[in-house]
């Protein structure tokens, strides 16, 4: 097993280039299962998701070449089957894009749901199936979780999204991209890896318009060519390292961004006291370490997004005053806090409402990564903490960030990675 120790204290400075965005990638290879040719991915984020979905495309039959670190030659023309199991499903919440995207290519999917659940409560999947049935398809619940769709022929139409999904708009365009006639999704998501996802499939020829709108209007097609696309750089990976320079204090040019998706960010920061320099594709962090309240609501794109609401509850932590955090998208998302509280946070949760009087200082300790972003919200708390920091279950955290041991060192952190020894576990661990 691994973990992360950190001697907090230090300030950062120098520069950090930002990886290729997670979320946007692990919606983008499965998507490479409706290509009749052959997709060159540029920028993928060397993750352990992206693994799994690598993983799992060449179990069921694709040809990978690995051009370099970040870049990928993808021919899913081999695959065969329409059947992913739950051995392959179980480590990647993401691996439900499978479903659209087998559906779109083949009128047929039979995916099992991963496991687990990071937020304590039910990830529902309603929207999506919703979204299948409404092009036609019939959807029945197997044993075992496993989703069945198969359609005749998938016939565009109306979809109106009762909640604003990620997942259930990515799904329905994978799934609509190859319908007969016109799909029109209404209330869609509005992130940056939807519409990346959209220029994604418009370069393999694709009709798809409006994405990054709440209405996203797709032309079924009947082929898609293979072609070349470079994945866009990570929101959160950068708004995490935009946190954590604000909490440690210090000065450093996030480098690779695109700094139009990072806007709610950057409100926020401002407004507790950091400067943000913005040029055309990186942001300048520039901060005393001495932050003022702020309050903070998470809510769909272009609102404050919920994968930067643990970290910035830590920089928050101790900030000069009282904040209030309350969470928009998910119903359970503050498991983190009682470990902060360990380090000293004065943080009381009610349902999903947090309410952080700062402190003067976070005192080390040993934590644990609950979840992707918790485990990013621990490293900024080891950061800032007085005395030494171990963090376990960084199995989460290499989910989502590349060698983040290594940019952080270059910028003056004191974090390393350590190996121990500890009774195996047969928990399964789902990510995204
Ligand atoms: N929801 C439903 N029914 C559905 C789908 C969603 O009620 O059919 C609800 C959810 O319960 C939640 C809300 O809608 O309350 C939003 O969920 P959404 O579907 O947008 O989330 P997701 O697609 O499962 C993606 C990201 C998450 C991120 C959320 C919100 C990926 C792989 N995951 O999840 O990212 O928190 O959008 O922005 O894109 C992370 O990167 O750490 C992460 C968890």
């Amino acid at each position: 097993m691994e973990k992360f120790v950190i001697n907090g204290g230090n300030k950062l400075y120098g520069e950090v280039n930002i990886s290729g965005a997670k979320n946007s990638a692990v919606a983008i290879l499965p998507a490479t299962l409706l290509a009749q040719g052959i997709c060159r991915l540029e920028n993928i984020p060397n993750i352990s998701d992206v693994t799994v979905m690598l993983k799992i495309l060449k179990t069921m039959g694709a040809k990978i070449k690995m051009i370099n670190e970040s870049t990928y030659e993808i021919d899913t023309r081999t695959v065969t089957s329409f059947t992913v199991p739950y051995e392959l499903t179980k480590h990647l919440r993401a691996s439900y894009y499978l479903i659209g995207a087998l559906l779109g290519r083949c009128n047929s999917a039979r995916v099992a749901m991963p496991g687990g659940c990071n937020f304590g409560g039910v990830r529902p999947i309603d929207q999506h199936l919703k979204g299948f049935e409404a092009l036609g398809a019939t959807v029945t619940m197997e044993e075992n979780a496993i989703v069945n769709t198969v359609a005749d022929q998938l016939m565009g139409n109306s979809i109106y999204m009762d909640v604003v999904s990620v997942g259930a708009t990515v799904n329905v365009m994978l799934a609509a991209v190859k319908a007969r006639g016109l799909t029109v999704i209404e209330n869609a998501a509005k992130e940056p890896h939807i519409v990346d996802l959209a220029n994604f499939l418009n370069s393999m020829g694709a009709d798809i318009r409006g994405a990054g709108t709440d209405v996203i209007k797709i032309r079924g097609v009947t082929f898609l060519h293979g072609c070349d696309y470079s994945i866009i750089p990570d929101q959160i990976e950068a708004g995490t390292y935009m946190a954590a320079v604000a909490a440690t204090g210090g000065d450093v040019l996030i480098k690779n961004v695109v700094p139009k998706h990072l806007e709610s960010i950057s409100a926020k920061l401002l407004e507790a006291g950091a400067d943000v320099i913005e040029d055309d594709d990186s942001i300048r962090i520039v901060s005393t370490g001495e932050l003022s309240k702020c309050n903070i609501k998470t809510m769909p794109h272009p609102g404050f997004p919920t994968d930067m609401q643990p970290q910035l509850a830590v920089a928050l932590s101790c900030a000069n005053g009282t904040s209030i955090i309350s969470e928009g998208v998910w119903d359970n998302r503050f498991k983190y806090v009682d470990q902060l509280v360990r380090m000293g946070a004065e943080i009381e949760v009610n349902g999903k409402v947090a309410v952080i009087t700062g402190v003067d200082h976070l005192n080390g300790s040993p934590v644990k990564a609950d979840d992707l972003r918790a485990g990013a919200a621990m490293i900024i708390a080891g950061l800032i903490a007085k005395g030494r920091t171990e963090i376990e279950n960084i199995i989460y955290i290499d989910r989502g960030y590349e060698n983040v041991v290594e940019k952080l060192r270059a910028i003056g952190a004191d974090i390393e990675r350590v190996t121990f020894e500890d009774e195996p576990s047969n928990e399964v661990r789902t990510a995204g």
